[in-house]
Order: structure tokens, then C-alpha cells, then sequence
């Protein structure tokens, strides 16, 4: 007895035996041509459209060697799976909700004068980037090593890149990988790191991770200051640090412990105070700490202010320290000297270019009405 579908699987697997790839065209015969190479998203309908003539007898649609439609009968238990149309010029199927594994060759096989003919569409499924994996944010001490890491999916397989975007444009690159690893860490190397995931598919997809890097405070600014009696004096002291540093100040004094034989730098501690807040207990001198700088302010100096004064940085990493020296000027210098001479020159010019500014404007506006 002729089983129906005894010409399909024939032509089917001569197709997958002998050409594999290559769409059949035996004899002069044009029919069946299916359509190119389908290509859809993941979730997306993909149809498979096979044309055909009327001395075509018989017809089917396989997933690889499986029969899915033969005629209008459907053979896959897929519900996916339907049948579009099915005329003498046109036999199409869809399959819904494509996914992933739904990427293969498709055979639309037809039977004209008794010759089995097939015809090859590879159905391409294509997935968005998208990061499935990545480092969370990371503190780490300066000279240490850090590994971040991205993992994406998407097809074709995505692109993953890593920018420093704490940097100038242009030069933010600093991984083509999904890892991104900085042997021995530098401060400026701290900041957000933007891993990308890019294929041609969607746009791609972004995540940011932030690397805090921690090293000992380092004072960039402690500027000695001269001072008269009876007037405000002010030192201040800047330090770089992260965590950020907190500070004390300390007024030299030189002192031998008994039993230890260690000279200790110790003395009157002026007293620190809480972030933003104020020393008490000190008549007319207050420290401030506002973020990196600390100040310390001399009220009404008197000459036991004068001398040399140490401010100290601290972080869990380490300490540093400046001296910086409150030290006496002569009443007379700080009102005629140097600096308030530039200071009275400069407002003097300015009230005249004043003057002459507003001469102009008045000269201009009667000019004009
Ligand atoms: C096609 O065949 C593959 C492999 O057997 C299977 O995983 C997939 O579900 C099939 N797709 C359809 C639409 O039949
Ligand atoms: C169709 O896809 C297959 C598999 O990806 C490939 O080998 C073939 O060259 C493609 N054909 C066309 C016409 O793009
Ligand atoms: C992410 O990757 C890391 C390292 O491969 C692994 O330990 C972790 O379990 C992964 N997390 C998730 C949510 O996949
Ligand atoms: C500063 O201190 C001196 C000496 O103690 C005092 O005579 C003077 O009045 C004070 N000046 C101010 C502005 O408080
Ligand atoms: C203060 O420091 C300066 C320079 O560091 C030094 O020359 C001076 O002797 C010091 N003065 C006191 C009173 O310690
Ligand atoms: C300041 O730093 C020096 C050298 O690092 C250290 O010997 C000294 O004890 C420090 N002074 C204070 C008050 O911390």
C-alpha cells in the first residue's frame, strides 16, 4: 500500500542526506521556492511562505526531518504551529511565539509529475542584549586589583564593552570583554564604569557599576598666615583623603616623657569637633571642618596664639600632617602694607570706571534721543 507520507520523508531526508543547505532544484522545474532566509525576534511570528504551481500535487512543511503540515493536515503537536494559506500558487505556514530553539532549517516539500521536490529557509532568531550578570559596586584600597564583571545574552551573541566615565570622551575605553581588570588601582581610576551589551538587534543595553577606591589622606593645602594682635587670624587646612579625613590640630610643644625615652610631639589639643560642627571650650578659637578643609580661627589674637601649629588628617588608611605657623606681623604693615595698598588702588580705579562708565552711558543716551 502508498503511504501518503512516504514522498515527503524521500525528498525530506534526500535533501538532508545529500545536499545539506543547498535548496533542491532538480530539473528545470523552478518549483518549490520558498522564501529567503527568515529572520524574526524572539517573540515574535515568523511565517514560512513556499510558492508553488498547480502541477504541484502534494505539499508539507518540515522542522528539519519532522513533519509539520502536510497538506492542511497538521501533523506537530506544537500549538505555535498553524496554517497560513494553502492555494495552488501559495503554501504558508506561521510559527508563533518564536524562540530560540525554533533557529534551524525549515523544508517546504512538494510532489509535482511524481517528483519529490524541496526547498530550504533557515529561520534566524535574533534576541536583544541584554546584561544578565553584572559586578555590584565595589570600595577597594588603592594598589589593590580589581575584576568587574558583565555577562549578556543576545544573538547574535552581543558585544560587551567597559568605559571609565569619569574620563575625557574618547579615551573611556578601557575593556572590549565582559572583564574589565585594573591591576594595582589608582585613585583617579575611582568612578562609574558603564558595561554595554550591543548587538545589531536593539539598542543595547547599559549598566553602570561604581568603584570607590580608598587611600591615606594627603594634605594639598596649609599655608602659614601672618597676623596682628587684636585681629582675626585664620589657618586652614586642605587634605585629600577617601573615606574623607577627619582632622585635629594640635599646637606644638615638645615634651620628654619620663620612662620611655621618647619625645613625644604632644600638647594643648585643640579640641575636634563633629563634621561642620564647633570646638568649645577654647575662648575665641574655633575649628570648622568642611569636607576636605579644615579651618582654624583665631577670634582676637594675642601673642601666646603665635607659634606653630600642626593639623592632622586621618582616615582608616593612615594619617598625615602639616605644620603650618600663625606668626606675627606689625599692626602698621597690615594696614599700610603691601596688600591693602593693591586693595585701596583697586577700589579707587574702580569707583573711577565707574564714574566714567555712567559719563559714557549718559553721553550716549542723549546722543541717541
Ligand atoms: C523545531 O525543531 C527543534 C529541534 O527539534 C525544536 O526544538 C523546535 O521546537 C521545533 N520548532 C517548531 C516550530 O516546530
Ligand atoms: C541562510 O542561512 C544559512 C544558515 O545560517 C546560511 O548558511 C545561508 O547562507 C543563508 N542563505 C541566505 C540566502 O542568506
Ligand atoms: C554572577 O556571576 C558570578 C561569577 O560568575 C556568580 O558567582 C554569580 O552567582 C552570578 N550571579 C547571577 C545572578 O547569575
Ligand atoms: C582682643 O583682646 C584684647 C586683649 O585681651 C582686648 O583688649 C580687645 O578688646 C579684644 N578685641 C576684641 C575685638 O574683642
Ligand atoms: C615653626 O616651624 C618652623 C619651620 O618648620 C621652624 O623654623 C620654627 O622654629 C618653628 N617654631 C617653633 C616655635 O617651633
Ligand atoms: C607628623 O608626621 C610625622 C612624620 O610622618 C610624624 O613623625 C609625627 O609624629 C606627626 N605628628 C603628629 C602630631 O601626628
Amino acid at each position: 500500500m502508498y503511504h501518503p507520507v512516504y514522498w515527503i520523508v524521500f525528498s525530506a531526508t534526500t535533501a538532508l542526506l545529500f545536499i545539506p543547505g543547498v535548496p533542491v532544484r532538480s530539473g528545470d522545474a523552478t518549483f518549490p521556492k520558498a522564501m529567503d532566509n527568515v529572520t524574526v525576534r524572539q517573540g515574535e511570528s515568523a511565517t514560512l511562505r513556499c510558492t508553488i504551481d498547480d502541477r504541484v500535487t502534494r505539499v508539507a512543511w518540515l522542522n528539519r526531518s519532522t513533519i509539520l503540515y502536510a497538506g492542511n493536515d497538521k501533523w506537530s503537536i506544537d500549538p505555535r504551529v498553524i496554517i497560513l494559506v494553502n492555494t495552488p500558487t501559495q503554501y504558508s505556514i506561521m510559527i508563533q511565539n518564536v524562540d530560540v530553539y525554533d533557529e534551524g532549517p525549515y523544508t517546504c516539500s512538494v510532489q509535482t509529475d511524481n517528483h519529490p521536490k524541496t526547498s530550504r529557509v533557515h529561520l534566524i532568531v535574533q534576541v536583544p542584549p541584554q546584561i544578565m550578570n553584572i559586578s555590584s559596586d565595589i570600595t577597594v584600597n588603592e594598589g589593590s586589583s580589581v575584576t568587574l564583571l558583565c555577562l549578556a545574552i543576545g544573538r547574535p551573541e552581543p558585544t560587551v564593552t567597559w568605559r571609565h566615565l569619569s574620563v575625557k570622551e574618547g579615551q573611556g575605553f578601557v575593556s572590549e570583554d565582559e572583564y574589565l581588570e585594573i591591576s594595582d588601582i589608582k585613585r583617579d581610576q575611582s568612578g562609574e564604569y558603564e558595561c554595554s551589551a550591543l548587538n545589531d538587534v536593539a539598542a543595547p543595553d547599559v549598566r553602570k557599576v561604581k568603584i570607590t577606591v580608598n587611600y591615606p589622606p594627603y594634605i594639598s593645602k596649609a599655608k602659614n598666615t601672618g597676623v596682628s594682635v587684636g585681629q582675626k587670624g585664620i589657618l586652614s587646612c586642605e587634605a585629600s583623603a577617601v573615606p574623607m579625613a577627619e582632622f585635629q590640630w594640635f599646637k606644638e610643644d615638645t615634651r620628654y616623657l619620663e620612662g620611655t625615652g621618647a619625645t613625644l610631639k604632644q600638647s594643648r589639643l585643640i579640641m575636634h569637633p563633629p563634621e561642620g560642627g564647633l570646638a568649645t571650650g577654647l575662648d575665641g578659637v574655633r575649628i570648622e571642618n568642611k569636607g576636605r578643609i579644615s579651618t582654624l580661627t583665631f577670634f582676637n589674637v594675642s601673642e601666646k596664639d603665635y607659634g606653630n601649629y600642626t593639623c592632622v588628617a586621618t582616615n582608616k588608611l593612615g594619617n598625615t600632617n602639616a605644620s603650618i605657623t600663625l606668626y606675627e606681623i606689625s599692626p602698621s604693615s597690615a594696614v599700610a602694607g603691601p596688600g591693602a595698598v593693591i586693595d585701596g588702588v583697586n577700589s579707587a580705579s574702580r569707583a573711577l570706571a565707574c564714574l566714567w562708565l555712567s559719563g559714557t552711558f549718559f553721553a550716549h543716551f542723549f546722543i541717541k534721543f
